[in-house]
């Protein structure tokens, strides 16, 4: 089942002053089966965040559709958006989003006090993936007392606290060392498996593997996409290595 269908996906950000435009997002098309582990590359620049924010309904797009669940999120009211969200997905901000003001651990647990889950039922949730991530003793520290990786790595577990259906990540190795990362992604190819659905914005190739196919953004449009199909990891990141050669080259080589 589609649990995401993305069509013809326009984005053009006005200034507000100038009026200048920015168009972020030309035309994208794709979508996404229930169940699916996706990376998404592309140049900086290229309107992964701005995609990532209209999948979430965090912004709006200028033309297209988004359908989740068979549902259009674009002209759904906000009352709506904000149940959806909270209890079908989790986000994993490229610049964290935590509050300063709550200790590491009442971030984490943020999305659950929202959607009212008992307090013993939260602590059986949060001590297992605290650990996982390898964040545990920092639980107590407030977000300015601890390092941009472990900040990363408490919003990856706010965003996966909530078990949610569909996981939307931005960069979320971007800030860690090999070793946090691989732990991260250890964790993303588990709940996968489990079923949950994945579409994760990377820069590495590395991370990209784990996925189950790969697209690639390019002024704004879908360039190509890999699937892992059959490959191992290593032979997926070697084709991914070789197509964002020819993407960053300006290459008009397509699918
Ligand atoms: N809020 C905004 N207002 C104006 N321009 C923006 C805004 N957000 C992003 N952009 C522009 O849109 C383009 C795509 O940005 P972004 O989606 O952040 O790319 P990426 O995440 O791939 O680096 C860039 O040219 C960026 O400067
Ligand atoms: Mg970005």
């Amino acid at each position: 089942m589609k649990l995401l269908d993305v069509k013809n996906v326009k984005k053009t950000y006005t200034t507000r002053f100038g009026g200048n435009k920015v168009q972020a997002l030309r035309n994208v098309s794709f979508s996404v089966e229930e169940g699916e582990y996706v990376a998404i590359m592309g140049e900086s620049g290229s309107g992964k965040t701005t995609l990532l924010n209209i999948l979430a309904s965090l912004d709006k797009p200028t033309g297209g559709d988004v359908m989740l669940n068979g549902k259009s999120i674009v002209g759904i009211r906000e009352k709506e958006i904000a149940e959806f969200r909270r209890n079908n997905l989790g986000f994993v901000f490229q610049d964290f989003n935590l509050l300063d003001t709550f200790s590491i651990q009442d971030n984490i647990l943020l999305p659950l006090v929202l959607s009212k889950v008992p307090y013993e039922e939260m602590n059986k949730r949060l001590l297992p993936l605290a650990k996982q991530l390898g964040i545990e003793a920092i639980l107590k520290k407030y977000p300015y007392e601890v390092s941009g990786g472990q900040k990363q790595r408490a919003a990856a577990a706010r965003a996966l606290i909530t078990n949610p259906k569909l996981v939307l990540a931005d960069e979320p190795t971007g800030a860690l060392d090999s070793r946090s990362a691989d732990q991260l992604l250890d964790m993303f190819s588990e709940i996968n498996e489990e079923g949950q659905t994945i579409l994760m914005v990377t820069h590495s190739a590395r991370a990209a593997s784990h996925a189950g196919r790969v697209l690639f953004i390019k002024d704004g449009e879908v360039y190509n996409q890999i699937y892992k199909g059959n490959m191992d990891s290593e032979e997926l990141m070697h084709q991914i290595n070789n197509t964002l050669t020819v993407l960053m080259s300006g290459g008009e080589e397509r699918e």
